[in-house]
């Protein structure tokens, strides 16, 4: 495979930069099969600064970005760099002068890595290996691989730098946590002009889990990405009125990624009888994925429900696969919100059942020719199989929490225009 020979270039490129010699692992994990071991305990470990949390301004929308950004400070000096914010995996990585053999453009300089290697047996890389496939060629060193479902990928060193952030209360922590020093990216399909990601998932290498071990805060995360651009994103749990909240436990069978298990369809507030679906939430992915079977009925469903509306498929707008022409073009959802319907995924937890709904504004957008456009996919196209996964179209305008401290997902309806206040008292 292409990322298969990319690791022996780098194996004699990084050794002469750096002194270290050591074969990339070679693993090939497709984001979605990344291997991650969820901590399994509901920790309730007294957080020293419990009632703080960190809170980040969001940059960026679905479209025409297609993704969105927050900046972190990391360094010594800090230096600011662009981070795509992603729920679906777990490390953090820069775009990294190490030197680099495979660099995307970049906003900034490209990251000077510290010298402080993360070792090959620190839980956090043995984290980011599959069972079983966790070679240590040199002890001092923890390589690493990331692909993603959209075909990209980062390969590089596990290094431990200096992270500048600000708790709600104004007080400064410069905690040293680990994250990746990525000398090789191939981009993918989606690939966006920013300095690297931030991986806010479940597993150890995770900034939030890495705060959390060093007792620095809840590891709770959170999202309110804006339909209008912009948002924000939070550490912690003092954010949100947890009693507002939404929640559905998290799944125990799913627990690579945030999900709270599996769904039942719902189109126009009737069942449409498909069932089991299993779901995750992924900030890092702009739209919303469907089995190709659940892709085949809902188009089939929204198809029948346009039918004898003003609205004409639309096949020279390559926007997204399926697009619909107006009379004229159209400026925002409002002008179409009356000929689509709501879609809603319905979780079971035993005795209570949630309700995940999605107005046509978290599944629709309007292209730049003026069509709107389904801003949800057929996922077998991208290698997801079964998975639905519930991309930031569809989460837009909500408050998401991904709390692991309960382990548990949650959302409402928010103005993600507004920073939120915190809701302790004793700040
Ligand atoms: C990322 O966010 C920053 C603000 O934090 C913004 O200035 C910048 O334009 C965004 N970067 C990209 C590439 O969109
Ligand atoms: C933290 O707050 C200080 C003072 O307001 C500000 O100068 C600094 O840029 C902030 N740092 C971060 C990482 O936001
Ligand atoms: C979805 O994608 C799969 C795999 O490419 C394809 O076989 C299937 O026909 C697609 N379904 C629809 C409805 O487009």
């Amino acid at each position: 495979m292409r990322q298969g020979k990319v690791g022996l270039v780098l194996v004699m490129v990084f050794s002469l930069v750096l002194g270290l010699a050591s074969a990339s692992t070679g693993d090939q994990q497709p984001r979605w099969r990344k291997s991650l071991f969820s901590h399994g305990t509901t920790s309730s470990l007294l957080v020293n600064r419990v009632g703080s949390s960190i809170l980040f301004p969001v940059h960026g929308n679905v479209h025409p970005y297609g993704y969105y950004n927050v900046t972190l400070y990391i360094g010594q000096p800090a230096k600011p760099y662009f981070l795509d914010l992603d729920t679906g995996s777990d490390l953090t990585w820069l775009q990294c002068d190490a030197p680099c053999v495979r660099c995307t453009e970049a906003p900034h300089p490209l990251y000077r890595p510290s010298n402080d290697l993360v070792p090959c047996n620190d839980p956090i890389c043995v984290s980011l290996h599959p069972p079983g496939q966790h070679k240590c060629e040199d002890p001092d060193q923890c390589d690493y691989e990331v692909e993603y479902a959209d075909g990209g990928s980062s390969l590089g060193v596990l290094v431990k730098d200096v992270f500048a952030f600000n708790y709600t209360n104004g007080q400064r922590l410069n905690p040293r946590l680990a994250l990746g020093c990525g000398y090789d990216q191939v981009p993918g399909a989606s690939s966006h002009p920013l300095d690297g990601i931030l991986g806010l998932g479940r597993g150890e290498s995770s900034i939030v889990s890495q705060l959390h071990g060093q007792k620095l805060i809840r590891n709770v995360v959170g999202h309110c990405l804006s339909g209008r651009s912009g948002g924000f994103l939070f550490f912690g749990d003092d954010l949100y009125d947890s009693s507002q909240v939404v929640w559905s436990p998290m799944s125990p069978d799913y627990t690579k990624y945030y999900s709270p298990g599996v769904a039942e369809l719902f189109f126009a507030g009737k069942t449409t009888g498909i069932k089991n679906l299993p779901v995750v939430f992924d900030s890092g992915s702009s739209y919303t994925y469907l089995n190709h079977f659940t892709y085949q009925t809902l188009t089939s469903a929204i198809k029948k429900e346009l039918s004898g509306k003003p609205l004409k498929e639309s096949t020279d707008d390559k926007t997204l696969p399926l697009c619909w022409k107006g009379r004229k073009p159209f400026k925002t959802i409002r002008d179409v919100k009356k000929y689509f319907k709501p879609v809603a995924l319905s979780f079971t937890d035993g005795r209570s059942k949630t309700l995940f709904e999605m107005t046509p504004e978290a599944y629709l957008i309007i292209s730049l020719s003026g069509n709107v456009c389904l801003g949800m996919l057929n996922g077998s196209e991208v290698g997801l199989h079964e998975l639905t996964v519930i991309g930031d179209i569809s989460m837009q305008d909500k408050m998401v929490i991904y709390d692991n401290e309960k382990q548990r997902i949650g959302w409402m309806p928010a103005n993600c225009d507004r920073m939120p206040k915190s809701k302790a008292v004793n700040i």
